[in-house]
């Protein structure tokens, strides 16, 4: 039985995380990239809800590895994975300056060295790092960092990133090289990026950090296009030929290849030049224009570096400074209750204005009733509050002598605090262990559901109605217009009314309806997706239209599991990636009438496409198919659209399980291995010809 996330002592954080992160990143790949999952949906959530619970309560413990700020990366069949050469390792951290000494200190005992030693002092960026594989000087593949062994291949993101060159300038760089990097947004792109998916009614980021993973992580590398990443290089991986002699020298190489290098980088000597460079970074810190979340300490010479070599998965010869999590005090004025689109109730902390790190934060959330009764915190309090890089603001503590006579505990309510006073229920696991999320049951019923239900529903990778932002959907539910996604569909009735508003002419009146009405046909995947069903997330939904085919069917099944009738759940459970945690969700939605009247009046405004079944009687049924190099008579979604269509498995690399690989010109070493392993290769015209043939 694991402690409490309470009494645990910050040596047994760290511990914890670090078990965590490891047992995290092996179950990611069991699932992801085996497809067999070693544990179920809910214990898998239980380890990731304990590692964001240790993270909220020592928020500077947070590991750049964290499963918490993954922002799903493993989860992404969208991606093919890319094995690093040279894995991509973290940098253990320093908090104080006693650490950076005994850094400084062990490197000098280890070398046996009497002499200083010099070091190079680089701002830590707050992204994402990256790695670029170059050969004969020609951008090859990029890959994300992944779980640190095996990444995501971004290559055609990357390309978009305008400081990445494709070609490497200058001279002198070894045949192959891997650039390791960091891909972030800066403040001022990062202000304008959210601002404008706040007019379009999209959803905000929380902080440049996950600004840059999401958009780099688009699977429309258009849309890369459009954001303004940047990209520093301070690394590299795999190299056919050493290039540099120290880091200074590489870092300088890297500059004349083409790739920007931080400016505030700096070559110190011994332990008081490691104490000044971290003041200094301290000082530029709100200047810089992008986040930095502390200073990397490396050892300079490159011969020592090898010497040092790595400890378990960080490296010897460096060291990562991080800044303190900053705090500030302020007076908590009330406690809400916010309701999400899954019915979770969540406390939030509203605040008085105060800045912490350069931000005037006014709510930090208390995450749930367990919390508020750990800190024992009631409203009147004086708190102490803290953030520390991208994790929101957290309350770690009240002060006791400040608390004003007759402040009362917090009471959780036992009924949503919608008008409907739906009863709350306390979840229970797949496993049947009490969690400490509280939920109203009442979904669309429940008006704060509602809207975020709504808002999901016309969410760009649900039904995608443009010109219905966050602005829209409050008013029009305000007006009483919207009660369910129906609705939506019946808008055009109320053109006249909508016209009345102020706001509103007749151009963006008729866009909105001309967009609603587009969507009028649909398919069954986003349908599906569109519900908003808890655990049904875009991969299910396209699992589940495939193997249900039709709206009618899916309907009929999901009634059927509903009533926990076994034929239809054995049925469900069989599909590809799905699990105990997604049955539950559907069943509990279904079960309620007025979730299936809802779906049912959708449907009647509706006209749902089919979802096409893999076939199984094509020459490719069943078989793993790997396109390389490039195509010439169609796009690469359309090979991979068709060959799908016709029952194969399409994957991003070649291994011993892929049955054909088919090579366009440029195919490099996905061509290569194919070759050394003996798989059937075939042009793109021939591809065309066994599939044209061999399609019924
Ligand atoms: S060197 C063996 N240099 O910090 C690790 N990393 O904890 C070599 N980072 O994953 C990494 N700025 O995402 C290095 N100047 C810098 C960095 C930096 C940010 C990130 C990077 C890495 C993590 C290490």
């Amino acid at each position: 039985m694991a402690k409490d996330v309470a009494a645990l002592t910050e040596a047994e954080a760290v511990e914890e995380l670090t078990r965590l992160a490891d047992e995290i990143a092996h179950h990611d790949i069991a699932y992801f990239q085996h497809d067999e999952p070693a544990i179920s949906d809910a214990d898998y959530d239980a380890l990731k809800r304990r590692n964001t619970e240790i993270e909220a309560r020592f928020p500077h413990l947070v590991r750049d590895n964290s499963p918490s700020l993954r922002v799903g990366a493993a989860r992404s069949e969208q991606f093919a994975p890319v094995e690093h050469g040279v894995p991509m390792l973290s940098l253990d951290n320093a908090f104080s300056d006693e650490d950076a000494l005994e850094f400084d200190a062990r490197v000098k005992r280890f070398l046996r060295l009497d002499e200083e030693v010099a070091y190079t002092a680089e701002p830590k960026i707050d992204g994402l790092s990256c790695s670029i594989r170059y050969e004969k000087g020609l951008l090859v593949q990029a890959a994300t960092r992944g779980d640190g062994r095996v990444g995501e291949d971004v290559t055609a993101n990357i390309r978009t990133v305008r400081d990445i060159p494709h070609r490497l300038a200058g001279s002198g760089w070894p045949d192959v090289v891997e650039i390791r990097g960091e891909v972030y947004l800066g403040h001022a792109e990062f202000a304008a990026l959210n601002a404008a998916a706040e007019a379009a009614g999209q959803k905000t980021y929380a902080n440049p950090r996950n600004a840059a993973a999401g958009s780099l992580r688009q699977i429309d590398p258009k849309i890369t296009a459009q954001r303004p990443l940047r990209f520093f290089a301070y690394a590299w991986g795999h190299v056919s030929a050493p290039f540099a002699e120290t880091q200074w020298e590489a870092l300088r190489k890297l500059k004349t290849w083409g790739f920007p290098v931080t400016p505030q980088s700096q070559c110190v000597k011994g332990p008081e030049g490691l104490l000044e460079a971290y003041r200094r970074m301290e000082a530029e810190r709100p200047h810089l224009g992008f986040d930095i979340d502390g200073v990397v300490y490396k050892v300079d010479r490159l011969d020592w570096q090898g010497r040092l070599g790595f400890v378990s998965r960080a490296p010897r010869w460096g060291v990562a400074r991080k800044f303190p999590a900053e705090q500030a005090r302020t007076v908590l004025e009330a406690i809400d209750i916010q309701v999400g689109r899954t019915g979770a109730l969540t406390p939030v902390a509203r605040l008085t204005p105060v800045t912490v790190g350069g931000v005037v934060v006014t709510n930090a959330t208390l995450h749930n009733a367990d919390e508020i009764a750990r800190l024992d915190v009631r409203v009147g309090d004086t708190v102490v509050l803290q953030r520390a890089g991208d994790v929101i603001p957290q309350i770690v503590r009240v002060i006791p002598e400040e608390r004003p006579s007759g402040a009362e505990s917090f009471a959780f309510p036992h009924v949503c605090p919608c008008p409907l006073h739906t009863e709350v229920v306390r979840e229970t696991t797949a496993s049947g262990a009490e969690t400490v999320v509280r939920r109203c049951s009442g979904e669309f019923a429940c008006p704060f559901q509602k809207l975020a239900h709504l808002r999901h529903f016309v969410s760009r990778r649900a039904f995608d109605i443009e010109g219905l932002g966050e602005k829209q959907l409050v008013l029009f539910s305000e007006k009483g217009w919207l009660n369910s996604p129906a609705d939506i569909f019946r808008l055009h009735t109320r053109r006249d009314e909508i016209l009345a508003i102020d706001r509103f002419g007749e151009t963006s009146v008729g866009n909105l309806l001309r967009n609603i009405e587009e969507r009028r046909s649909i398919p069954l995947d986003r349908f599906i997706y569109g519900l908003g069903v808890r655990h049904i997330g875009e991969t299910t939904a396209v699992v589940m239209a495939r193997g249900y085919g039709g709206v009618d069917a899916f309907l009929e099944a999901m009634d059927r599991v509903a009533a926990r009738d076994p034929e239809a759940v054995e049925e469900l459970d069989a599909m590809d990636q799905i699990g105990d945690a997604v049955i539950e969700a559907a069943a509990a939605f279904f079960a309620e009438d007025h979730n299936r009247a809802m779906v049912q009046d959708l449907k009647s405004q509706l006209q749902v496409l089919d979802a096409e079944k893999p076939k199984t009687d094509t020459a490719v049924a069943g078989k793993t198919v790997v396109f390389t190099g490039s195509l010439e008579r169609m796009t690469r979604d359309e090979a991979k659209a068709q060959a799908e269509r016709l029952g194969a498995k399409v994957s991003g690399s070649v291994s011993k399980k892929t049955d054909l690989v088919v090579a366009g010109p440029g195919a490099g070493s996905k061509l290569k291995t194919a070759t050394e392993l003996g798989i059937q290769v075939m042009t793109e015209d021939e591809w065309i010809a066994l599939v044209d043939g061999g399609a019924p």
